[in-house]
Parts: structure tokens; C-alpha cells; sequence
């Protein structure tokens, strides 16, 4: 097994709902099966509308429900720097996936892999996990079940590259 921690950055737009979201439920799926501490876990927005605030109001509510906090995560931009420090980059959606290519373009020393979210989901999902910053609770509850179908999936995904998959059942 590696030693070094596999670092792996959720992204959306504003970092306040989709992402926040992911982190909320990667982290919680991975510490209930003891593997967070081989982890480094984050999220970022690739906008700086909301750098610094708490995770919207109707994300922590409707996460909380299913047994997540988000409550202590706050909002940060997607840095350069991000992109040499992670492994694997996970876009929420196609538009934010292109926004980080166009970025990562200019950096000198980019390694993160980038991918879309959903592109982990052993069951096909779609692409996309859809902004729910202008809807109602169905679209928070669509957030969480996306993210919910692809976390398990990708956390195997992950233990399989740090080389304990054959510690999962
Ligand atoms: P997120 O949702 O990208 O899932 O955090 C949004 C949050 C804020 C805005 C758009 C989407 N906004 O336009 O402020």
C-alpha cells in the first residue's frame, strides 16, 4: 500500500450546494467504513460568488436529514495550485468539467485527473448533477441522490487505487 494520501477535490460552480454535498456524503461514507484518514477530502467552486459563506441553507438542511453535515464546509474558489496538489478532480457537471480543462491548460506542473462525478456511478445516471441553486427541495433531493448513487462507486474506485481494495467487500 502507498503511504500518501489520495487527494480527491469535488467542484461545482458556486460551492455552496453540489459540491459541498459530495464532500459531505464522500467523507461520511468513507469514515463510516474507516478509510478517511488514507483520504484528503475538499470542494471548491470554479466561481468566486460565494467564497468564505456556509453551504446553502437548503443543502445542509436536506443533507442533514439523510444523516450528513455539511455545516462546518465553507465556500473557496478552485486554485491553480489545486491541480498539482490533487489526484482526481470531480466536476459536478459538463460546464464546470470544461471550465477546469481551460484552466488546468495554463498551468505549468498540472497532474490532477479530471472527470466528471457521475462518471463513477456504476449505474448510468447521466452526466450531470443538475444546479439546484434556483429550485426547490426536488432538486436538492436529486443532488443528494446522484451524489449518493455515485459515492459508493467511487470510493472503491479510490480504495483500488490505493492498492486496499481487496479489503472492501
Ligand atoms: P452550486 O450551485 O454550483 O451547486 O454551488 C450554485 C450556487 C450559486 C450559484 C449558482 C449555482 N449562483 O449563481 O450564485
Amino acid at each position: 500500500m502507498k503511504s500518501d494520501k489520495f487527494r480527491i477535490l469535488f467542484v461545482c460552480l458556486g460551492n455552496i450546494c453540489r459540491s459541498p454535498t459530495a464532500e459531505g456524503v464522500f467523507r461520511h461514507k468513507a469514515r463510516a467504513m474507516g478509510w478517511l484518514e488514507l483520504l484528503d477530502v475538499d470542494s471548491a467552486g470554479t466561481a468566486d460568488y460565494h467564497v468564505g459563506k456556509a453551504p446553502d441553507a437548503r443543502a445542509v438542511r436536506y443533507a442533514r436529514e439523510r444523516g450528513y453535515d455539511l455545516s462546518p464546509l465553507r465556500a473557496r474558489q478552485v486554485a491553480d495550485e489545486d491541480f498539482v496538489r490533487f489526484d482526481l478532480i470531480l466536476a459536478m457537471d459538463r460546464s464546470n468539467l470544461s471550465a477546469l480543462k481551460r484552466q488546468a491548460a495554463g498551468i505549468a506542473g498540472a497532474r490532477a485527473e479530471l472527470d466528471l462525478l457521475l462518471n463513477y456511478a456504476a449505474a448510468p445516471v447521466g452526466l450531470d448533477v443538475p444546479d439546484p441553486y434556483y429550485g426547490d427541495r426536488a432538486e436538492f433531493e436529486q443532488v443528494l441522490d446522484l451524489v449518493e448513487a455515485a459515492s459508493d462507486d467511487l470510493l472503491r474506485h479510490v480504495l483500488g487505487r490505493l492498492g486496499v481494495m481487496g479489503c472492501v467487500r
